[in-house]
């Protein structure tokens, strides 16, 4: 059932193409503050990003980058596609051969966000961005948002390897190298203690729910469960169990050159906790 995401291997692919070209110094561009990668964002998409008109049944997955975004974005498409097949009698889109748009909210061109203002509820949504620089109508029309953590020791180790086998990002020469960079708000998508520190200030709110990378792999049938429960979606035991079956690490990391292209093996590297 696993979407062939052409899109989503095709924008990356170029991505990593376009990077091999330039120098390790031009890969990054500053927006308010934080650094994104120049070949995946832009000041010109930011601001059409505002044009987006967030709805209260919008589905936000948002997480730092490495924070298993990619895992937690499989679950909800599978939810979602259940949901609509329940809901709407549609053959769900988890069959589609082709995904709408990038799903990651900030990655795209000019005229993804009129287009997705055209695209029909709900929306998953994905994004590593820190809230205050998200469309206000996510806030404004409570948008579900879906807020995932990891430790981050992982999240450091993750993002290391991650740079050095993307071309997009910077590489590091060391774990020293990195880790400097880590800790001194050098990463794209900003520092990760600010985002921890940022996002926590909506983690009470009632549209919001926290769910971490380690209870979720601890035990994957509660954590798509209470996920499920969020969003107000019922499942069978069937469902539940293919929705975690699919999400499954070795499930992804076989499916990973359909689903993320070149990306793939990069992406689904270890999997490990602590
Ligand atoms: P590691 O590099 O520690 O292996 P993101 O999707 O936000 O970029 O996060 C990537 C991290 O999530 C990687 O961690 C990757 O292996 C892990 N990951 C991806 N799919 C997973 C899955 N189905 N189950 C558990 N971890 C997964």
């Amino acid at each position: 059932m696993e979407k062939s995401r052409k899109k989503f291997a095709d924008i990356i692919d170029k991505a990593m193409v376009t990077a091999n070209a330039m120098n390790r110094d031009e890969l990054l561009f500053s927006y308010k503050g934080i650094l994104y990668p120049v070949t995946f964002c832009s000041p010109e998409v930011f601001r059409a990003m505002e044009s987006l008109e967030v709805r209260s049944d919008d589905i936000i997955l948002a997480g730092y980058p490495k924070s298993g975004t990619n895992w937690v974005g499989q679950i909800l498409s599978d939810l979602v596609a259940i949901f609509e097949k329940k809901t709407q009698n549609k053959e769900s889109s988890v069959n589609d051969e082709e995904l709408e748009e990038f799903p990651y909210l900030e990655i795209g061109d000019t005229g993804k966000y009129e287009r997705m203002n055209k695209l029909p509820s709900p929306r998953v949504i994905f994004t590593h961005l820190l809230p205050e620089n998200l469309p206000k109508s996510i806030f404004k029309n409570k948008a579900k948002i879906l807020l995932l953590i990891r430790n981050p020791k992982d999240v450091a180790t993750s993002f290391y390897h991650f740079s050095n086998g993307m071309s997009p990002l910077p590489s590091y020469e060391t774990w020293d190298d990195f880790f400097i960079a880590f800790m001194t708000k050098k990463m794209p998508w900003g520092c990760y203690f600010e985002y921890l520190s940022e996002w926590n200030k909506y983690a009470d709110d009632e549209n919001v729910m926290t769910i971490t990378y380690e209870e979720l792999k601890k035990n994957p049938v509660l954590g798509v469960e209470n996920i499920a429960a969020f969003l107000g979606i019922s499942l069978t035991e069937k469902e539940l169990q293919s929705v975690v079956e699919r999400s499954s690490f070795q499930s992804m990391k076989k499916n990973a050159q359909k689903t993320h292209g070149a990306f793939g093996n990069v992406l689904f590297r270890k999997e490990v906790t602590g």
